[in-house]
């Protein structure tokens, strides 16, 4: 099974050949749209241009189907200071922060020493583009 989700807000799933959805309206027409003009095989589905945190998660999960998910960060935890898992500031930017001062709002990665805001930088660079 192969799942990209935004927490309590969204999910994408692959299993037995089948891509199943749940979230917002917009996310569902998304993937519809994915099926129907590329097959029902999420890794034949291109990439999509970023424009909103459903845009990312649905490029996580086609990354994910094809094995080529990784974080440009390579490290569990992001941000030493607050503990923040990198897992944390990446669901953060899938839900729409896109600006490291959003993800240090949301996550508090980044408030301490300051060290660790190229790497949120980096890590928003990365998803978001298409
Ligand atoms: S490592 Fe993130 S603020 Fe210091």
């Amino acid at each position: 099974m192969v799942f990209a989700e935004i927490p309590f807000k969204a999910r994408i799933e692959l299993k037995d050949n089948v891509v199943t959805v749940r979230g917002s309206k917009a996310l569902l027409d998304k993937v519809n749209l994915l099926k129907v003009n590329h097959g029902k095989d999420p890794r034949k589905w291109p990439k999509q241009s970023v424009a909103t945190g459903e845009d990312i998660l649905i490029n996580e999960f086609i990354l994910k189907a094809n094995s080529e998910f990784k974080f440009c960060y390579n490290h569990e935890e992001l941000c030493h200071c607050r503990n923040v898992p990198t897992e944390k500031v990446f669901t953060s930017i899938k839900n729409g922060c896109f600006k490291t001062e959003d993800v240090s709002r949301t996550t508090m990665a980044g408030t301490g020493c300051g060290a660790c805001r190229q790497d949120i930088d980096q890590l928003i660079e990365q998803f978001n583009k298409p």
